[in-house]
């Protein structure tokens, strides 16, 4: 395994649309082998393709406090979402940044597994947060662009 360089700010790798994945093979095992690593080692709680540079439609992500419930998303898609949350979000791709931005509370994904075998995935509150934020990233979205009205990018003070 290996840490791949993240992307940030204005890189315009960000904004592209990432295409989807079609052979699942030991290229695409290294790349999420990789951005496992990347995260956990940025203390992120997921990351997404472009992030990386990788213009496919790959996701890993981590919400578990302990770190190991790593969830692997290959052409993910939103199936079904329920309710809403406002609150704060951050990005590995915008560095000590923070924004508020209203979500699903629930979120309900379907996508395949590194075996290209196609599963179900529920999520609640911070998970259902990284699912939206993690796949709007394959569609060159960021979060600063759904920030809610009236609300601006800001810096998280040092002690919190
Ligand atoms: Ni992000």
């Amino acid at each position: 395994m290996a840490l791949r360089n993240i992307r940030v700010d204005d890189d315009p790798i960000l904004r592209k649309h990432a295409r989807p994945v079609t052979e699942f093979n030991d290229r695409l095992f290294d790349l999420l082998d990789d951005m496992a690593e990347t995260m956990y080692k940025a203390n992120g709680v997921g990351l997404a393709g472009p992030q990386v540079g990788v213009l496919r439609r790959v996701v890993v992500m981590d919400v578990s406090e302990d770190r190991n419930e790593l969830i692997e998303l290959i052409n993910p898609e939103i199936t079904h979402t329920e309710g809403s949350q406002t609150g704060n979000e951050g990005c590995l791709s915008l560095p000590g940044l923070c924004g508020t931005v209203t979500r699903p509370m629930v979120v309900q994904v379907k996508a395949q597994n590194r075996h290209g075998k196609w599963c179900l995935y529920k999520g609640e509150g911070l998970k259902a947060r990284c699912f939206c934020h993690e796949l709007d990233h394959l569609d060159g979205i960021l979060y600063k662009d759904k920030l809610d009205e009236g609300t601006e990018l800001f810096r998280p003070s040092e002690d919190e």
